[in-house]
């Protein structure tokens, strides 16, 4: 046996959005029926940034993630995120493969995002605002293209240039860069900054809002004012991480909301446990900190996929 090799430029040709989404629904209802496991994420903070280990087992497969977040890189000519995955056997640990997750991690959190607005936004939501552009914001679009007809993306990043790459990425697309405030009135909301201080203000929100807040996912960050969380229907990813790390950790540590603000997680959302959006008026959030069962739902069928096509390297990394 040996050990499939697949880098980034393989992962790439590999994914696909719709697959991910259903990879990733299904991830969530194994979490919320108790078939996966999923240990805390461990955090290793450094002075550039922060790394992090991700392991997860769902029915039939096992993995784990290392991944950095470092907001100095792009101007390095690096990437913020980047992030290997190493996926083995569950039956015998065996290492099954080795690949980059870089492109992974941007098509996951894009997904869950995108099956978070399909159950909490409202069903005649056609304006999506992004704000923050870099490499997040890509898969924001591409998956929420596929669950709502946008007839307008509006796109702030506080860097022009960036808003720019964005809108040229995307020529088939009503995409504009706007204000922050006219991004922030769209229908849903997708918030994908590394910010440590909130920038979302609750009076530019359209009524029934839907937030997806992307970019607190560390203790200490937070995009959102406080008061959105107060009034909103706020759904988490999972509630442990979510407390320690996601939009609610500053807000939940200061006393402003308590744990009783959270109505749930996406999984039991999605197992019909507790309601989506029930009323066009009622602004929803979603807190996502990215979760490691949905790297690995996404690296079996990457695997899966690479091992029927064949042709892909491999390395015997473990002697025999
Ligand atoms: N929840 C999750 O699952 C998940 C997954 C991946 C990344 N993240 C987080 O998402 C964030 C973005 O990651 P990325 O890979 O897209 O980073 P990136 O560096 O590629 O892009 C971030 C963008 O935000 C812009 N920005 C910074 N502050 C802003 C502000 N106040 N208003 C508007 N724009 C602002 C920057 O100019 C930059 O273009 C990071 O904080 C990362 O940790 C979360």
């Amino acid at each position: 046996m040996s050990t499939l090799l697949l880098g980034g430029k393989d992962v790439r040709k590999l994914l696909n959005m719709t697959e991910v989404m259903e990879a990733v629904e299904q991830a969530f209802r194994y979490w919320a029926l108790g078939k996966a496991t999923m240990p805390a994420k461990a955090y290793l903070v450094l002075e550039h940034g922060d790394f992090r280990a991700m392991p997860a087992a769902l029915p039939g497969c096992v993995g784990m993630k290392w991944v950095n977040v470092h907001p100095g890189n792009p101007a390095l000519g690096l990437p913020t995120i980047m992030a290997l995955l190493i996926y083995s056997d569950p039956a015998t640990g065996y290492p099954l493969a080795v690949m980059d997750a870089t492109e992974i991690t941007a098509y996951r959190t894009g997904a869950t995002a995108a099956i978070a607005s399909k159950y909490l936004a409202r069903q005649d939501a056609r304006t999506l605002g992004i704000i923050g552009a870099g490499r997040q914001a890509h898969t924001q679009l591409a998956a929420h293209a596929l669950v709502f007809p946008l007839r307008q993306i509006n796109v702030f990043d506080l860097s022009p240039a960036t808003t720019e790459k964005f809108i040229r990425s995307f020529p088939d697309y009503p995409v504009r860069g706007t204000s922050l405030e006219e991004a922030a009135a769209s229908d849903i909301v997708c918030t994908v900054t590394p910010a440590r201080a909130p920038f979302l203000k609750k009076k530019w929100l359209a009524p029934g809002a839907h937030i997806n807040a992307i970019g607190a996912d560390a203790e200490g960050k937070e995009e959102l004012e406080p008061d959105i969380l107060k009034e909103a229907v706020i759904v988490v990813d999972d509630l442990g991480q979510a407390s320690a790390a996601g939009e609610v950790n500053v807000p939940l540590r200061k006393g402003i909301i308590s744990l009783g603000n959270i109505y749930g997680t996406l999984g039991d959302i999605i197992t019909g446990r507790k309601k989506g959006r029930q009323d066009s008026r009622t602004v929803t959030v979603f807190d996502s900190t990215g979760v490691a069962i949905e790297d690995v739902a996404v690296a079996r069928f990457i695997y899966e996929k690479a091992k029927q096509a064949g042709g892909y390297p491999s390395l015997d990394i473990v002697e025999g």
